[in-house]
């Protein structure tokens, strides 16, 4: 439900009075309906899917927003044909080659979270090349999720926190929720506090599962390839109109 009225486009302006989310994380889905509407091929619907994650890029650099989390490939997506994981694959290389010293300027470090070391020896190439470049930037902190799943990210840190007990450097003790944190790719980073899944699908499809435990979650029936900034404009918007109780009641 939006809370904004139908009559009266939210600005920018608007969301800049209240406090912003920290951390967005977005589901980008739609790009195959996106493209199978238009009577394209489905990687078309890929391509104009890149052209809006760098429009919102732009646009949370210019807000100030300190961790975006891109979901761009999960663990199940390689059940896809193979040419269009081919396809997902290579625009991974060509978008780096193509913005890499843009992002880099921008202040923008790009860290990729998931099993990395499955994917194809060229997109790791230029996904380690696009993290070492960027290491020290710390306007935008930009996790592209590829190849990740929220269970496979759960299931590597337990077998590291299990390592550990093994190796005498901790006890069974010592386990709780901020350790388990630690463990994941997200480690020293906020949980996202708004959760956006574009093209209407009312699912979690494995993203984050451990840190979305408290984040409100914003769904559109827009598709990721017309997801525009003014969208996340009215995400934001209805996120700083929630009432986050955290499991608590509010007494005023
Ligand atoms: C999201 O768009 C991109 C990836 C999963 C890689 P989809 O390709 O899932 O698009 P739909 O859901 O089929 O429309
Ligand atoms: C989730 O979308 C994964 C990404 C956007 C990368 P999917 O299209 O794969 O999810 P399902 O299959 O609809 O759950
Ligand atoms: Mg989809």
């Amino acid at each position: 439900m939006a809370l904004f009225s139908k009559n009266k486009t939210i600005q920018k302006s608007d969301i800049l009075k209240k406090p912003l989310p920290k951390h967005i994380a977005i589901i980008m889905d739609g790009n195959g309906r996106w493209a199978t509407n238009r009577g394209l091929p489905r990687v078309a619907g890929h391509r104009a899917g890149v052209e809006t994650l760098k429009q919102i890029i732009e646009f949370c650099v210019e807000i100030n927003i300190s961790y975006l989390t891109v979901y761009a490939f999960s663990t199940e997506n390689w059940k896809r044909p193979k040419e269009e994981v081919n396809t997902l694959m290579n625009l991974v290389v060509e978008y780096i080659e193509r913005e890499l010293d843009l992002l880099d300027r921008n202040g923008i470090k790009i860290n990729p979270i998931g099993i990395l070391d499955e994917l194809p020896e060229k997109t790791l190439e230029y996904i380690k090349k696009a993290a070492e470049k960027t290491k020290d930037n710390n306007k935008l902190v930009l996790n592209v999720a590829l190849n990740y799943g929220g269970r496979a990210e759960i299931t590597q840190a337990v077998k590291k926190i299990c390592q550990k007990i093994a190796n005498g450097e901790i006890t069974p003790q010592d386990i709780n929720e901020d350790l388990i944190s630690r463990f994941l790719y997200t480690s020293n980073m906020p949980d996202p506090d708004l959760l956006i899944r574009p093209s209407g699908e009312m699912r979690l499809s494995n993203f984050l599962l451990w840190q979305i435990a408290y984040s409100e979650l914003w769904v559109t029936n827009v598709l990721w390839p017309d997801f525009k900034p003014q969208h996340l404009i009215n995400a934001i918007y209805d996120f700083q109109n929630r009432d986050r109780r955290f499991g608590g009641i509010n007494l005023s």
